[in-house]
């Protein structure tokens, strides 16, 4: 399928079924929800939300990152490369990178969204009118293949920032790090914003902002529940925990259960004891070795790294050994 200011490739990813995983995950021993359920259009509003919130520095510190040192960044890349972002959603971040870099051949927007993927790569044709667009929607999580891409032959740089690699397990990074590199293929490059270990106190507030924006897109997922899968979860009989475990050095969100209570969700009933939780979500931070050891099992091996000056967040660019 083509539009006229953009390519669209269609995949046609088959989503997991949520009530399933809800179901799987609310008879499990702990209860767990996968994090990826955050997302329905209340928790994606939700989420941009709290990456306006003073404490979630994340975001604020990656866009300082990416726009004080475009340049460098663009002097790796170099010209004619495909850049192709995964879990690309508005396509707001790599506008810097679009920016400076000398002509790139093609933007590569993939994501599983096709409302939002359609919507971010018209707009962003629209903005860079001589930059082909080729937008694919796709599981960027499993493996799928890219399309022919236009232009004469120039490398692959995938881009992946946001820290959403936080939110695989250590294995999963290198798994998807080895999908990445046979994405891209020999010689392809990548560049990864990864939240750094710290402090833990600035860590638990950037997950327990004052205003609330995290516990109510945390609770998001029982009203999510509630809405989609006919639940009567009573969502103010749970509380929003973040915590951060030096052990696993990763914050893990949970659901506390503040009463011992039931619930009907999909026609099944669920118990939960009083301080019972729910396993929601872990945000994996590294320090810069402890990633690029990850990456470097994945065949990729570490070109440069930038940070902010109070080393709360990192940006990687790696190229295949
Ligand atoms: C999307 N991801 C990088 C966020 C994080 O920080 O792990 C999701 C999030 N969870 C709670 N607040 C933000």
């Amino acid at each position: 399928m083509q539009d006229a200011a953009f390519g669209f490739h269609d995949l046609a990813p088959t989503e997991e079924s949520f009530r399933d995983a809800v179901l799987a995950g609310l008879t499990h021993e702990p209860k767990t929800l996968p994090c990826k359920f955050f997302y329905d259009s209340r928790g994606s509003a939700l989420f941009e939300e709290i990456c306006l919130v003073p404490e979630y520095y994340l975001t604020r510190t990656e866009i300082a990152i990416l726009e004080e040192y475009a340049g460098e960044i663009a002097a790796h890349i170099g010209p004619n490369c495909r850049l192709i972002e995964l879990g690309s959603g508005a396509s707001i971040k790599v506008r810097i990178l679009l920016e400076a870099l000398p002509a790139p051949a093609a933007y590569v927007p993939v994501d599983i969204s096709r409302d939002l993927l359609r919507e971010a790569a018209a707009q962003l044709a629209g903005d860079f009118p001589d930059l082909p667009v080729i937008a694919v929607c796709a599981d960027y999580t499993r493996p799928f293949q890219l399309p022919a891409l236009p232009g004469p032959p120039g490398k692959r740089v995938g881009f992946f920032p946001g820290s959403t690699i936080g939110n695989f397990e250590p294995e999963a990074v290198v798994r998807f790090l080895r999908h990445c590199a046979e994405l891209l293929g020999p010689g392809g490059e990548m560049l990864i914003g990864v939240d750094l270990k710290k402090d833990p106190d600035i860590l638990e507030a950037a997950y327990n902002d004052r205003a609330g924006t995290n516990a109510a897109f945390n609770l998001n997922l029982l009203e999510r529940i509630n809405r989609e899968l006919d639940g009567d979860i009573d969502v103010a009989r749970f509380e929003h925990l973040a915590l951060y475990s030096e052990e696993e050095g990763r914050m893990e969100l949970y659901l506390r259960s503040l009463a011992t209570q039931s619930a009907t969700v999909a026609g099944r009933r669920v118990e939960f004891a009083q301080g019972e939780r729910i396993h929601t979500e872990n945000s994996y931070k590294y320090a810069i070795p402890e990633f690029r050891a990850l990456a470097a099992r994945a065949g990729f091996a570490a070109v440069d790294t930038w940070t902010d000056p109070a080393e709360l967040f990192s940006v990687h660019y790696f190229r295949q050994e």
